[in-house]
């Protein structure tokens, strides 16, 4: 009995958790979104209650919950979701039990991220019919030819070069601005507070960071992070370039300006483009949406609510429900 208790401790400990990352990402309700009359999603005009910048990061849950947005049972104020384990209302844990963890259908979508890239490739393949074509050369590749770069100026201020991180054969692919601080120190992309963000809106859509591939537009740190200078995105882009032919993600979501104006090659701003599907131009079948960069979330906690909106439109796309 007492054992049963503590393992009902531990879920509902565990339950709470999950729900103050979805607190986290700006979420103030879980449930059937209602919409308005206009079709305006009813949550999204809801006062987001702001995320301490200062707010020490939580531990990654053990399990990703049900998706809110997903389930038919109704709109349930999160807050009443955040209670102590030992005052959750008894109706609570049968709604909760109701939302039982759906399988989530996305995992396999991905490919095996512990199958590892071969160190070396073959210069050439020999493919039926006797031809002969050119190996896609592996991200080791790309890694070696960056090498301890110079090809533009940063490398005088830089710790390490932030190559990304992740799948190889990753379906999801995040591109951000250029390494902080932390990820300077680390040689990791995004591993400071922006980073701590991305990994809990990853989680959000029930996957790992080690099931998308990370990487960013300049491999050296801006310093001081400052903009990426347009000399610095010329140099570096094209590893970039390089690394998506390499993945061939289905999607790439770009974070903030610098991202998305690099990989669409466009002035157009991040304001006007995000949340909207736009074709990868250098590769075709590939889809790029655009969402809000992280640190620009955590000094502008009101913007969470689309970002979420543009998670959803993520996690349905690789599922298959949304043709963009
Ligand atoms: N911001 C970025 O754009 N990239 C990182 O890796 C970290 C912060």
């Amino acid at each position: 009995m007492t054992d049963v208790r503590e393992e009902l401790g531990e879920l509902l400990a565990q339950a709470r958790e999950h729900l103050l990352y979805y607190r986290d990402l700006g979420l103030t309700h879980i449930g059937e979104e209602k919409k308005t009359a206009t079709g305006e999603s009813f949550a999204a005009t809801k006062e987001e209650s702001p995320v301490s910048e200062t707010a020490a990061p939580k531990p990654a849950p053990i399990m990703p919950p049900p998706l809110p947005v997903e389930s038919n049972a109704p709109e349930t104020p999160l807050s009443a979701l955040l209670m102590p384990p030992q005052s959750f209302p008894k109706q609570e844990i049968t709604m909760a039990k109701k939302n039982e963890p759906q399988a989530p259908a996305i995992i396999s979508l991905f490919g095996n991220a512990t199958e590892s890239q071969p160190e070396t490739s073959p210069a050439r393949e020999t493919l039926p019919g006797s031809e002969t074509l050119p190996a896609r050369e592996t991200l080791e590749d790309i890694r070696r030819d960056l090498g301890e770069c110079q090809r533009c100026k940063l490398w005088t201020t830089r710790t390490n070069i932030v190559f990304g991180e992740g799948n190889p054969k990753a379906e999801l692919m995040f591109v951000g601005e250029a390494p902080g601080a932390d990820e300077d120190a680390s040689g990791r992309p995004f591993v400071g507070r922006a980073g701590q963000l991305l990994t809990k809106m990853i989680e959000a859509i029930n996957l790992k960071r080690e099931d998308v591939y990370i990487a960013n537009s300049l491999k050296s740190r801006p310093p001081g992070n400052r903009n990426p200078e347009a000399d610095e995105t010329r140099a570096c882009i094209p590893f970039l370039y390089r690394q998506i032919a390499c993945i061939h993600p289905k999607l790439i979501v770009t974070l903030g300006n610098p991202a998305t104006q690099g990989l669409l090659e466009t002035k157009t701003g991040i304001s006007l483009l995000r949340g909207k599907f736009q074709n990868y131009p250098r590769i075709a079948g590939i889809k790029l949406l655009p969402t809000f960069h992280p640190a620009y979330l955590l000094r502008s906690p009101d913007k969470k609510r689309d970002a979420w909106e543009d998670m959803k439109k993520v996690r349905a796309f690789l599922r298959g429900e949304i043709e963009p």
